[in-house]
């Protein structure tokens, strides 16, 4: 039988799933927005690997089960679409650029984007990545806290407009920051309390939320117009973009090429940031993984900067990196929309049935992860690896939907962490401890003290050319 055979037993109604009933009228919206992280780790824990919740008058359901987060993505993707929910909440800030659009409008997009993100494509940036990480390690001062999160996500912003822009954005990269964060504390506000507001409405937090989408949008759009201008083809994306004609000679309108363009600056930065932060902060906590990774750089760089022919190489620090995001994975959460009625698991979901995939839950399940909360590389190991069902370690999702920067932020991740580990060894301030903050991604409250220790002096090693 094909695995997507509709079960033969007859599905079990929604409402008799495993969950939470909440309220009346409003469910458990409270509870829930209060803080979305714990409120999802009770569910599991108390309602097993699948389970409801009331939001308002609409059912929404946790899926904690590999096989069927593997039918939702890869199997069956064509049955779920991107939920409403976030579409309004994404509407005014990346409005219906690929990450929030469905159909034939996300099809034509992704068609026209995938370029930019085939290998030899990719390859060309870790010339960009290593120029930028040794720029920013050159400014660091011996002995000085520095917050961490603010200096990868300054320096992702740099590499995605350089890389798929050909801009280089420096100058603006701390405002651009700063209206990154007003704006997901208000969109995630938003998700908790999902009632349109209008851009004119004159709240406070309104007002702040559309100034920090205005500074987003005049940076992207300065580099955007710029080129328009211009009309020169640079081989970039942007040039990709600009220059793109459907079957009809039509280009991309203004608006479609402004939600883009948000989009990959949004989407190409901030997943990135928030995942080499997590990752120095368990280095820091982690001394032999720490060992083991600079003996690794040590023996197959030499103390040079890595290049693309190095990457296939530094395989301890990409385990490194992918145990960081089984335990800490910066989209911790991504939902689908059924577009019809369907069986799911045994159950029949109405049309519209919203559904949460967690890739911070599914990294800290017992079944596949033994002693879960343990960091420890060495899960990922290749033949490790193979043995993880299918489902169980998601954090760039699965199937044509996948993230369409995997590759792109694999190689981000080992040349940044390669370069780090050259030089400082990964030390957080005594007795610190972060608070989890979920919101479009997961980052460290208040970001992330680092004191600045450089490494004891790496011994010269002949670099393997192996
Ligand atoms: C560690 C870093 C990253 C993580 C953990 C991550 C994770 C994800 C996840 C989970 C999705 C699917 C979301 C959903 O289905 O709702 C996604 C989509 C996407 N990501 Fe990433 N991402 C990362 C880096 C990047 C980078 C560097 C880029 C671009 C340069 C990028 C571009 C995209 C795009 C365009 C999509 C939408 C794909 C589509 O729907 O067709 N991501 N990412």
């Amino acid at each position: 039988m094909s695995e997507t055979a509709p079960s033969p037993v007859k599905p079990r109604p929604l409402s008799s799933m495993p969950g939470e009933k909440g309220l009346p009228l409003i469910g458990d919206i409270v509870r829930f927005g209060k803080d979305q992280r714990t409120y999802i780790e009770r569910l599991r824990r108390d309602h097993g690997p699948v389970a409801r919740l009331r939001f308002g008058p609409t059912d929404w359901v946790v899926v904690c089960e590999p096989e069927l987060v593997h039918e939702i993505t890869v199997s069956r993707w064509g049955e779920f679409h991107k939920p409403a929910v976030n579409r309004q909440v994404f509407e005014q800030f990346l409005g219906y650029g690929v990450v929030s659009s469905d159909g034939d409008h996300w099809k034509r997009m992704h068609k026209l984007m995938m370029p930019a993100f085939h290998r030899q494509r990719i390859d060309a940036y870790a010339a960009v990545m290593s120029e930028y990480t040794g720029q920013m390690l050159d400014s660091w001062q011996t002995g000085a806290t520095r917050d961490f999160q603010d200096d990868m996500t300054e320096l992702t912003l740099r590499i995605v407009a350089k890389t798929m822009f050909d801009a280089d954005v420096q100058a603006d990269a701390k405002s651009f920051g700063e209206a990154m964060k007003v704006v997901q504390r208000v969109l995630v506000a938003h998700i908790n309390f999902p009632v349109p507001v209008p851009r004119w409405w004159p709240g406070p937090v309104n007002r702040r939320k559309q100034k920090a989408i205005a500074n987003i949008e005049r940076i992207v759009m300065g580099v955007v117009e710029d080129r328009r201008r211009t009309g020169e083809d640079r081989g970039d994306l942007l040039s990709t973009l600009v220059h793109a004609r459907d079957e009809a000679g039509k280009g991309m309108s203004d608006r479609e090429l402004r939600d883009e363009a948000m989009t990959l600056f949004f989407a190409g930065h901030e997943t990135t940031a928030n995942a080499l932060t997590w990752c120095w902060y368990l280095l820091g906590k982690n001394p032999e993984a720490v060992a083991r990774a600079k003996e690794e750089v040590d023996r197959v760089l030499g103390g040079r900067a890595p290049t693309t022919a190095d990457l296939d190489k530094l395989v301890y620090v990409e385990q490194v990196f992918k145990e960081s995001l089984r335990l800490l994975p910066s989209v911790w959460v991504y939902m689908r929309e059924t577009a019809n009625d369907l069986e799911l698991g045994g159950y029949l979901l109405p049309k519209g049935t919203a559904l949460f995939i967690s890739p911070y839950l599914l990294g800290r399940d017992e079944r596949f992860f033994a002693d879960p909360l343990r960091f420890d590389p060495d899960r990922f190991t290749k033949e490790n690896e193979r043995k993880l069902p299918r489902g169980a370690y998601v954090p760039f999702s699965a199937g044509p939907r996948v993230c369409m920067g995997k590759q792109f932020a694999m190689m981000e991740a080992r040349i940044v962490l390669a370069m780090l580990l050259q030089r400082f060894t990964p030390t957080n301030p005594a007795g610190y401890e972060p608070e989890i903050v979920c919101e479009l991604s997961m980052h460290p409250k208040g970001g992330l003290p680092t004191i600045v220790a450089p490494r004891e002096k790496a011994q010269p090693v002949e670099a393997s050319n192996a």
